[in-house]
């Protein structure tokens, strides 16, 4: 059941102590990984969520605090909510690329708006410590396959455009009053470490190809003409786990008194076909996987891979999961939930 802000200030969360982290978007799909793992690390947790897409089945025995941080008048909440915590993991956001090209204003408000509040609410509770879920959404169409993070930022859509405003934001708040930020540029983020913690939606490419085994059709390659090994577009898939243990790192990171960057990709540096995942998805399940193939969609890059060396080397971290774990994970997690292939 949800606990509000309520709990706030009360003896309930005094209970929380001093140390606690706060994590935006904690009951969805990322966020809930980064929840279990803090807590297992015997972190203390408080998520925020509005709960548009998340459940509040996910955040375990973390205190959850239901509100939407785009939402002005819920400041006052969302700065008690703060109150006792160290650091803040900000993972909530609108990650649709479709929805943000119809709604554009709409996910300026939501993505760089809760971002705004956040940061308003950090700086009037003290709390100066950010982790920022970026994205690779942020490069746009970059020419070269594999994007080091210094490149020309151009994002082609307004969701890549609100992800890298809030980059700007996170920039522009450590020069004005010393917040300590980083931020995180995901790639393909695939795979469950926790069969009840899968992607539950269908947007990605391999709950893409489930989705359509589960409606009995056969997957879907989006163009097969790419100037690519295969012809199908090649990504950089990360398992989830390695995306929420990189979380963990960071927060090391921000401790330090020298931190020559604020933003790192997450990835693997290794790229991955359409059509290699479509495969692995039919050796993991043992179903027949041969793809249709539809037209291409607009903005797809042939071939992005995140250039991995400044997080290997700044954070000591690499990625521990290949493709096999990721499409293994996502299969059993999917198995387990309601969908059910059979
Ligand atoms: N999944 C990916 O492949 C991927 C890749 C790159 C970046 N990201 C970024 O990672 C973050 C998390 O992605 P996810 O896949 O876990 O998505 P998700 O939709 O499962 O989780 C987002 C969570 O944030 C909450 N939320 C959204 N807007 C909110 C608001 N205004 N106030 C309060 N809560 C709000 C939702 O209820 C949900 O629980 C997003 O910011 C996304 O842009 C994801």
């Amino acid at each position: 059941m949800a606990r509000s802000a309520g709990a706030v200030g009360s003896p309930e969360r005094n209970r929380l102590g001093a140390m606690a982290i706060c994590v935006t978007g904690g009951a969805g799909y990322i966020g809930a990984h980064v929840v279990r793992l803090l807590e297992r690390a015997g972190h203390q947790v408080r998520v925020i969520d509005d709960l548009s897409y998340g459940d509040a089945a996910r955040v375990g025995q973390a205190e959850l605090v239901q509100l939407d941080l785009a939402d002005t008048a819920e400041l006052p909440r969302l700065q008690a909510a703060l109150d006792g915590c160290r650091a803040v993991v900000h993972i909530a956001g609108r990650k649709q690329v479709g929805e943000s090209v119809e709604r554009p204003a709409w996910y300026y408000q939501q993505n760089v708006g809760g971002m705004a509040n956040l940061l308003l609410a950090m700086r009037a509770q003290g709390v100066d410590r950010l982790v920022f879920s970026s994205s690779a959404a942020v490069y746009g169409e970059p020419k070269t396959g594999q994007v080091r993070e210094d490149i020309d930022l151009r994002p082609i859509n307004p969701y890549g455009e609100s992800k890298l405003v809030g980059e700007w934001l996170v920039r522009d708040a450590a020069r004005a009053w010393g917040l300590r930020g980083v931020n995180l540029r995901y790639f393909n983020v695939a795979g469950a470490g926790w069969e009840d913690l899968g992607d539950p939606a269908v947007l990605n490419l391999i709950p893409m190809v489930l989705q359509r085994l589960y409606d009995r059709r056969r997957p879907a390659v989006f163009g097969d003409d790419y100037p690519t090994p295969d012809g199908t577009c090649v990504r950089d898939y990360i398992h989830v786990v390695d995306i929420a243990t990189a979380h963990m790192i960071a927060m090391d990171y921000l401790e330090r008194d020298s931190r020559p960057f604020d933003a790192f990709n997450i990835g693997t540096g290794a790229g991955t076909s359409v059509r290699q995942v479509i495969e692995m998805v039919g050796e993991v399940s043992g179903l027949d996987t041969a793809p249709v193939v539809e037209p291409r969609r607009a903005g797809d890059p042939p071939v992005l891979i995140g250039a991995v060396d400044r997080i290997e080397q700044t954070f000591e971290w690499k990625a521990q999961h290949d493709l096999r774990s990721i499409v293994d994970s996502s299969w059993r997690a999917w198995q387990a939930g309601p969908k059910r292939i059979v």
